[in-house]
This record gives C-alpha cells, sequence and structure tokens, in this order.
C-alpha cells in the first residue's frame, strides 16, 4: 500500500492559492529552527526537535503553516502543520536537487527542473549524472518525439538498475505526462517500483521522527527497511551512520555505567554515564534495563518526592506548592522524554527550559511557578546528599 497523505479537504482546497505566494514548494525540504509543537487539526499533537527536516506538502500562506506528514505510531500517516516561522529551507545537496529536478519533471514543473538538474550538476557527486540527464530532459521536452521519450525510458531503467528506483519513478511517470498517448511504453515494472519507493520514503521519514526522539534503536530498524527496498537512498545511509556511531556510543555509556555502580561510591557517576546515554539514544534496552535497576538511585537525583527529610533538606517551604510541583514535573515534563539529572544546570537555566516547554505543552503560568519551586528545592536536596 502506498502510504497516503489524508488532506482535509478544506487544505486541499487552499493547495492552489497557497501555492501562488508559497516560499516553499510542495516536496520542498524544511528544517524546524526551534522545538516546536506539531499541530494536528490545530490542537497541540506532538513535539518537533530543533533541526527536525520535513518534506513539505504544502504552504497555508493565509496562517503562516507549513503542511507536513507525520507518522503516528501504529504507522497511519496524518497532515501537521507546523509555523511557516519555525522552519526554514533544508541545506541542499547535489542528491536532493537531483531527485527534486526529477519530481519537478514528474510534476510538469519544467523550468524548476532545469534549474534543479544545474545546480545538482554543481555537486562532483552528482554531476555525472545530472550532466547525462540534462539533454535528455531537454530533448524530449522540447521535441516531444516518440525517439526522446524513448530515450527517458531507457534512462528511467538504467537509474534503476543503479539503485535509485526513486529517481527512475519520478522520470518514468514524468515521460507518461510528457508524452500523453504517444509514449512509448514503461519498460518498469512500475507497481513493484511504486511500491519500494513508497516504503523507502516512509521509511526516511519515520526515520527522522525517530532520530529527533532519540530513538535510535527504533531509527535504525526503519534504516533497514528503507534500504532494504532501495539500497543506495542516500538520505538513509548518511543517517545510518549517524545512527551507528551515537548508539556505539551510548553502549560506551552503558559499560561505564555498569562499571561504575559496582565500584564503591560509584553510584553518582553511574547515574551521570546513565543519563548520558540515555540522551544519545533513549530506546536502548540495556540502558533501560539499568535505569529500571537503579531506579531508587535515580528517582533520588531526577525527582526526589516530597517528604518530611526532603522539607528539611531544603530548608523548609510550602509542601503543598512542593508536591504539586514534583507530581506536575513527574507527570507533564515526561509526556515527551526521561527527566534530566536534577543537578545538572543551574536554576535560570531551568527557568529557561521550563518556560521553553510550557509554551509547548501548554503548561500554564501558576503551573510552571510550582514546577520551578519544586526544582529549586529539589536541587537543594540533591546537592545536601553526600555523594556515596
Ligand atoms: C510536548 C513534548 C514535550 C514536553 C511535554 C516537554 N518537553 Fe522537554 N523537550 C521536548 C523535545 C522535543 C526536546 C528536544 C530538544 C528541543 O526540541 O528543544 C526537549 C528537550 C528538553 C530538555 C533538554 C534540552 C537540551 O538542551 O538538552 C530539557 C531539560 C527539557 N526538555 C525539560 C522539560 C521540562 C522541564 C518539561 C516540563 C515543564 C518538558 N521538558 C516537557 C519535548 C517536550
Amino acid at each position: 500500500m502506498a502510504p497516503r497523505i489524508l488532506l482535509p479537504i478544506s487544505l486541499v482546497l487552499l493547495h492552489a492559492h497557497a501555492l501562488a505566494a508559497a516560499a516553499f514548494a510542495p516536496g520542498e525540504l524544511v528544517r524546524a529552527t526551534r522545538g516546536e509543537m506539531l499541530q494536528l487539526e490545530g490542537k497541540n499533537y506532538v513535539g518537533a526537535a530543533k533541526g527536525q527536516e520535513f518534506p513539505v506538502l504544502l504552504q497555508d500562506t493565509a496562517r503562516g503553516l507549513i503542511v507536513v506528514p507525520f507518522y503516528k505510531k501504529d504507522g497511519a500517516p496524518v497532515s501537521v502543520t507546523i509555523p511557516a516561522d519555525a522552519v526554514e529551507a533544508a541545506p541542499h545537496d547535489g542528491w536532493l536537487d537531483l531527485l527534486a529536478s526529477l519530481e519537478a519533471f514528474r510534476d510538469q514543473r519544467y523550468d524548476l527542473a532545469r534549474q534543479l538538474l544545474a545546480r545538482s550538476a554543481q555537486d562532483e557527486k552528482y554531476r555525472a549524472l545530472a550532466t547525462a540527464l540534462a539533454p535528455r530532459l531537454q530533448g524530449a521536452i522540447s521535441s516531444r518525439s516518440a525517439a526522446s521519450l524513448g530515450t527517458l525510458r531507457e534512462t528511467a531503467t538504467q537509474l534503476e538498475k543503479l539503485g535509485h528506483p526513486c529517481l527512475a519513478l519520478a522520470l518514468d511517470e514524468g515521460v507518461d505526462r510528457l508524452g500523453g498517448t504517444t509514449a512509448p511504453a514503461t519498460k518498469l515494472n512500475r507497481a513493484e517500483l511504486s511500491q519500494r519507493v513508497a516504503t523507502s520514503t516512509r521509511a526516511l521519514a519515520r526515520t527522522r521522527q525517530a532520530v529527533a526522539m532519540r530513538c535510535l534503536i527504533n531509527a535504525n530498524d526503519e534504516i533497514h527497511t528503507g534500504l532494504e527496498a532501495e539500497p543506495n537512498r542516500p538520505e538513509l545511509k548518511a543517517l545510518q551512520i549517524k545512527v551507528q556511531k551515537d548508539i556505539e556510543e551510548a553502549a560506551q555509556k552503558c559499560a561505564d555505567a555498569d562499571r561504575m555502580r559496582r565500584i564503591f561510591k560509584g553510584t553518582p557517576h553511574a547515574l551521570t554515564a546513565l543519563e548520558m546515554g540515555l540522551k544519545l539514544c533513549a530506546d536502548y534496552p540495556q540502558l533501560i534495563a539499568l535505569k529500571k535497576e537503579m531506579s531508587g538511585a535515580f528517582e533520588e537525583r531526577t525527582a526526589p518526592p516530597v517528604t518530611p527529610a526532603f522539607l528539611t533538606a531544603a530548608g523548609g517551604g510550602d509542601a503543598k506548592v512542593l508536591t504539586e510541583g514534583h507530581s506536575l514535573y513527574t507527570n507533564r515534563c515526561t509526556e515527551c522524554h526521561d527527566l534530566e539529572l536534577i543537578d545538572s544546570r543551574s536554576v535560570s537555566s531551568w527557568e529557561k527550559m521550563v518556560g521553553n516547554m510550557s509554551r509547548r505543552a501548554g503548561i500554564d503560568g501558576e503551573q510552571q511557578a510550582r514546577i520551578m519551586a519544586y526544582i529549586m528545592a529539589a536541587q537543594k536536596v540533591v546537592e545536601s546528599k553526600p555523594q556515596e
């Protein structure tokens, strides 16, 4: 099944209008310039991390929103929005230009296709391919002759053999549209090809999501799925290198934590290594198991409960406010990620963080004040503990 992005009718109708004034064209890759909430039908849906990349489905200029695809846990795609002022064009390279060029050709935006192909040729890695494609595309666009269209069919077959199904498919679909009924028959198994491209495209989107959430084990699985369908997909290969390196580093932190907790007075170091490991890779099974094993000690340093001993160590405070703060902190602030060690940043850094996160998570000013009161008291408590 090809993943279909379900657009609400109102957005489909906006499409034509948005295209006219769009700063970002459909298919273009953008990335978040700040942490932001993605919205589904106008409601906060899921957090997007700074740097997370999305292909644009369309831009709603009237409302200042970009519509992008998001895959739910069960794999179903939905269209979500991100404010246009929270994204910028993602850095492009020869590959992205090449792919975007053939997609523009497929969509009969021939000027754009030519421009992108010329830009792709500036990248040494794709120069040969781009310069080989340019005259063939140009020839077919200007003459629409059976011979020139036949050449493009051949080219699509070659691109597939080079391990680039997504290029082959866009080109071959473009030939259908350019040639109409006069186009020679395709030489590709289009049903199979479409399925492979759909699989790798979906895997790429889900890899980006998983990386943003630091779920690298999940990301690695998605990368495998994607590369099985499309073995030379450069975006997946680039992500694979990064993901594997970070997983290795997380494994190292896990080994450090395990070693530390076995030695006398090693617990604080073990907790620090554990936290660093989980920040790299939140779904690393051995780190999760170790965290569970050390949950008592971990809780004492991330979110100690408000007890009489806590109040004494904190030098007083309103027990009711602090208990509420603890509850908000451990419930609301864990919706998207784990808690940090409470002594890992300064009060002013926590203030900034709590403000920034609350804006996204819809936590009001009064609740923020309680969370901050709790964090400040808990820092005193953690710091008063002898580092055993
Ligand atoms: C809706 C999801 C969501 C909620 C709820 C949330 N966060 Fe976050 N948080 C994120 C994301 C996504 C990141 C990754 C970095 C970014 O986007 O800024 C993050 C990162 C962080 C970081 C690490 C930043 C860094 O520079 O390493 C801290 C600390 C943090 N959050 C604290 C909190 C606190 C405190 C709360 C509760 C007030 C909270 N978060 C609630 C989504 C959330």
